[in-house]
Order: structure tokens, then C-alpha cells, then sequence
């Protein structure tokens, strides 16, 4: 009897360890719960941890309180060419219906040169572009010289160009006034600075030295209107007459 009583204290002891044994080194966390967000895993879905010192990613379906404070100042971005530009040409224009724009584009292609857009906060609709009403955006701003409308993306570190293809439309004339924006928050020292527009046929006029004015700085040559066929075998004749 005694030994009986002993074969089944010891098996239940035995059940009692192998019972232990099972559960350690296990994770605690259920089966259905999320992997740690410090987890990446490759794309051969092979995981890893993340080094602590990884910039954290906040997605938009982020949590109320991951999201920065509403009063975290924006720091306004600066644009591509101002990020350790190593070309020496930058071709920076406005344009309101795409016309500068295309003739922009074709001079960056064959100067080999980066090309900053220069974007109002207020885009020009198509009522403000409208010069048959007197009290249109455009027509209003034309008539005071002293506007100045902003410009959304900023400025453009040009300090490591030494050419700048400045290029807008004409409108009544001159460049829009969101040219002079420009010129007035930017150096020219020690650059040219080659003005271009388009126009319905109107010549670039006094637009350009109108600019140098506003800018006093840079070596200003008189600039040119392009117009908005032009091949960029056409803008390769026209940049080395320049020289
Ligand atoms: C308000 C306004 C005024 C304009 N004034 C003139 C002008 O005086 N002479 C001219 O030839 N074209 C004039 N135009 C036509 C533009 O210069 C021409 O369409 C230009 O190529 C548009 O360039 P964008 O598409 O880059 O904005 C004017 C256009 C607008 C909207």
C-alpha cells in the first residue's frame, strides 16, 4: 500500500514538471496580438529588430497623440535645388497656364539645369486672369506696383549658382508682380541672371531691367521673349548667343 501511495505522489510530481517545462520561454503576448512596431521586416519577409536610434514613421492612421502639436512651427521646405545643387545653372519660373512652364522646362533640358517653379499661395484662377475685367486679380495687381504676392514653396539657396534663367509671362507688359516677390527676397551677387518670358507677342519690354531694379544685385543681361514652340535646338542657338 505505502509503495502504491508512493508510485502516485511521484507521478503526479512528474506531471507537475513537464507541465512547468512547457510554458517557459514562451511569449506572453496572444497569438492575435500585433507584432512590436520596433519589428521590420525585409522584403525577403525576413524580420529584424529595429536599431533603437530609427527615425520613428508616423502614419496617418497614427494615434491622437502621436500626431505633433497643431503649433508645431512649419518649417518652410527649401526646394530641390537648394539641397547640395552641384549644377551651376537654375532655371526658375511662374507661369499661370503652363506656357512659361513648357519653354522652362525645354531650357533645363538643354543648359543641364535644375528648375525651381515659383508657385503663389494663391494659384491665379481662370476669373483672375481675365484682362477684359478691370477689377480681375491680375488687373487689380498691374495697377498697384507696390503688391506682392506670396509665394508657397518658399526660396531657392542660389548661392551656389552662377547662372539663373529667370523666366514668367507678360502680362500688360511687364512681369507679373509675383516676380518682384521674388527678386526682392533673393541675392544675385555674383550671378547672371537671364530674364525670359511669353507672351500673346508682345517683346520682353522693360520687364527684365524692371527686375534688376527691384533686385539690385546680379549681373543682368537684357533677356528675351521665347516663344512657346520653341525646339530646344532653337533655345541651344539662343543660349550660345548669348555668350
Ligand atoms: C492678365 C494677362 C495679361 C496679359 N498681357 C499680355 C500683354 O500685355 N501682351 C501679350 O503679348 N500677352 C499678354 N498676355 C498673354 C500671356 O503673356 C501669354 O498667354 C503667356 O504665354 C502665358 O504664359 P503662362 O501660360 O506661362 O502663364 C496676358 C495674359 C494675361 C493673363
Amino acid at each position: 500500500m505505502k509503495q502504491w501511495v508512493l508510485t502516485v505522489w511521484m507521478t503526479v510530481c512528474l506531471l507537475c514538471l513537464a507541465a512547468c517545462a512547457g510554458t517557459s520561454g514562451q511569449n506572453p503576448v496572444p497569438s492575435g496580438e500585433q507584432a512590436p512596431s520596433s519589428t521590420v521586416t525585409s522584403a525577403a519577409g525576413e524580420t529584424s529588430q529595429a536599431p533603437s536610434d530609427e527615425p520613428s514613421v508616423i502614419t496617418s492612421d497614427s494615434s491622437e497623440d502621436d500626431r505633433a502639436p497643431a503649433s508645431t512651427p512649419i518649417t518652410p521646405e527649401s526646394p530641390e535645388p537648394s539641397s547640395g545643387n552641384t549644377r551651376d545653372t537654375v532655371v526658375v519660373y511662374f507661369s499661370a497656364t503652363g506656357t512659361t512652364k513648357g519653354v522652362a522646362e525645354r531650357i533645363a533640358s538643354v543648359t543641364n539645369a535644375d528648375l525651381f517653379e515659383i508657385v503663389p499661395v494663391q494659384p491665379y484662377s481662370a476669373a483672375d486672369l481675365d484682362w477684359n475685367d478691370p477689377n480681375s486679380r491680375t488687373s487689380l495687381e498691374t495697377n498697384d506696383p507696390s503688391v506682392r504676392p506670396a509665394i508657397a514653396n518658399g526660396t531657392v539657396r542660389l548661392e551656389n549658382y552662377t547662372t539663373v534663367y529667370l523666366g514668367y509671362p507678360i502680362w500688360w507688359g511687364d512681369a507679373p508682380r509675383i516676380m518682384s516677390t521674388f527678386v526682392e527676397t533673393h541675392r544675385f551677387d555674383g550671378m547672371t541672371v537671364i530674364p525670359f518670358c511669353t507672351s500673346g507677342g508682345s517683346g520682353i519690354g522693360r520687364s527684365g531691367s524692371n527686375l534688376a531694379s527691384q533686385a539690385g544685385s546680379g549681373h543682368w543681361l537684357g533677356g528675351d521673349r521665347l516663344r512657346d514652340s520653341i525646339s530646344e535646338d532653337e533655345i541651344q542657338n539662343w543660349v550660345n548667343s548669348l555668350h
